[in-house]
């Protein structure tokens, strides 16, 4: 098969990555993918965005599938354009990726259809989301309606953060569009699990649990980022919690969508609170997570193609997905600086070492070629990723590859995967 694959960060690395080893894929693109693709995938220089020039790419190479990573191309449609031209396209159609590109949405859908979320109210105006705040219980949580790069959501311990809040969101619109409509929301506690799975329309198949690290600093200080660094399992997904969520969450939000007429086929990403009262779902993501993807994907034994297929073509239920009984962690290695101002363009060393080091992986998320030579060119570097037999090897083996590469003004959080300590 001919795959092209949509996207360029760690994400889409770990989706080349992966497709790369089944026996199907015979030649990968990607678009516009980054220097670590290149690996495994011709690079083509057309942006995520530019759905009819991808359109007429797929085209024009007889690509058997498209596979989607990133959120803003779903959301915008690529999916709708590519059917129309009776190209096969793995990912939701643009009335199905609004569960992530409107908070709005995803918080109604689950008050209509019973699935537990945090109490909230939406609002398309400023003045009505101050009106409602005098009377509300603190800290409580802003979240501009649209895609933010995972920073439109502001925790307000106080009035006058939260009326500066909806400043920042809906009037000097901070975020842009995304803040045209605010959700308010009830501030919960617990721990945070991310779980992705696979759709087809009518069947939901989970992957393994995964949690993320979004704060830039050790200890969850400093600014929400991207993501910073994963583990996969988490060892707070506990039995009782997966059932739980199989019995009100997951199939209830696939036929949530189906009964709207917004069938969704291509991955929905559960962002999970573990709330003392039970899980309660934070967010929905049209997409796998990044970096969740990096620890997730190399545990998977199935061959993902076979999978992207089933989801396609309906018939999810008769695959069984199947991960290795270990774990892995991903450090992100950052540009000093990121998620605010950093610099690009120093070079990479030590990429080399991580060849033929079983159970190790470096995916790029923002590095490209010049000279010939690996060089920074992202706030997100490199998502150097380990497995082990557990996820404490795992963290050693992870900050053991750390020490492999460098370049200058690198930073990483040395905390990812700490939680694990506490069990
Ligand atoms: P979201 O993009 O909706 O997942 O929000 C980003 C982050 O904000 C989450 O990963 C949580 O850490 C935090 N957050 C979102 N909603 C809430 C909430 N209702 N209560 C507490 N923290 C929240
Ligand atoms: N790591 C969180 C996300 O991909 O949204």
């Amino acid at each position: 098969m001919r795959i092209l694959i949509v996207g360029s960060g760690g994400r889409e690395h770990a989706i080349a990555w992966k497709i790369a080893q089944s026996p199907k894929a015979e030649k990968i693109y990607c678009a516009p993918g980054n220097a670590g693709i290149e690996e495994y995938a011709e690079c083509v220089p057309i942006g995520a965005m530019e759905f009819e020039k991808l359109a007429a790419f797929a085209k024009e190479k007889e690509i058997d599938l498209t596979v989607v990573g990133m959120d803003d191309p779903l959301v915008g449609g690529i999916v709708d354009v590519f059917e129309r031209e009776g190209l096969r396209i793995f990912g939701p159609r643009k009335n199905a990726a609004i569960l992530e590109g409107s908070k709005a949405f995803s918080k109604d859908l689950m008050k209509k259809y019973g699935i537990p979320t945090a109490a909230y109210e939406n609002f398309d105006n400023p003045e009505a989301a101050l009106a409602y705040l005098e009377h509300a219980a603190f800290p409580i949580v802003l979240k501009a309606d649209g895609l933010a790069l995972g920073k439109g959501v502001l925790i307000c311990n106080t009035l006058e953060e939260a009326r500066e809040g909806v400043k920042t969101i809906m009037q000097d619109k901070q975020f842009g569009t995304a803040g045209n409509r605010m959700v308010i929301e009830e501030f919960m506690t617990g721990r945070e699990v991310s779980v992705l799975s696979f759709v087809d329309g009518k069947t939901i198949k989970c992957m393994t649990s995964a949690q993320d690290h979004k704060r830039a600093l050790d200890g969850d200080q400093g600014l929400n980022t991207g993501g910073m660094g994963t583990f996969s399992p988490s060892p707070f997904y506990t039995e009782e919690v997966d059932e739980f969520c199989k019995e009100h969450i997951y199939q209830a939000t696939v036929d949530a969508m189906a009964a709207e007429g917004r069938e969704f086929k291509g991955v929905i990403f559960f962002g999970l609170m573990l709330t003392d009262k039970g899980p309660r779902v934070l967010e929905y993501n049209a997409r796998f997570g990044d970096p969740e993807a990096q620890v997730v994907l190399p545990r998977m034994k199935n061959d993902i193609v076979e999978v992207f297929e089933a989801c396609v073509d309906g018939t999810l239920d008769q695959v069984e997905l199947q991960f290795e009984d270990n774990a892995a962690v991903c450090v992100v290695l950052a540009s000093g600086g990121y998620p605010v101002a950093y610099e690009k363009g120093f070079p990479i060393r030590g990429l080399e070492k991580f060849q033929d080091k079983d159970g190790y992986y470096v995916f790029h998320a923002g590095t490209k070629k010049a000279d010939g030579q690996f060089v920074t060119n992202g706030g997100r570097v490199l998502g150097v990723t380990a497995a082990g037999a557990d996820l404490k090897i795992a963290r050693r083996n992870a900050y053991e590859a750390v020490k492999l590469v460098e370049f200058e003004k690198a930073y990483c959080r040395s905390d990812i995967g700490k939680a694990i300590d506490e069990i």
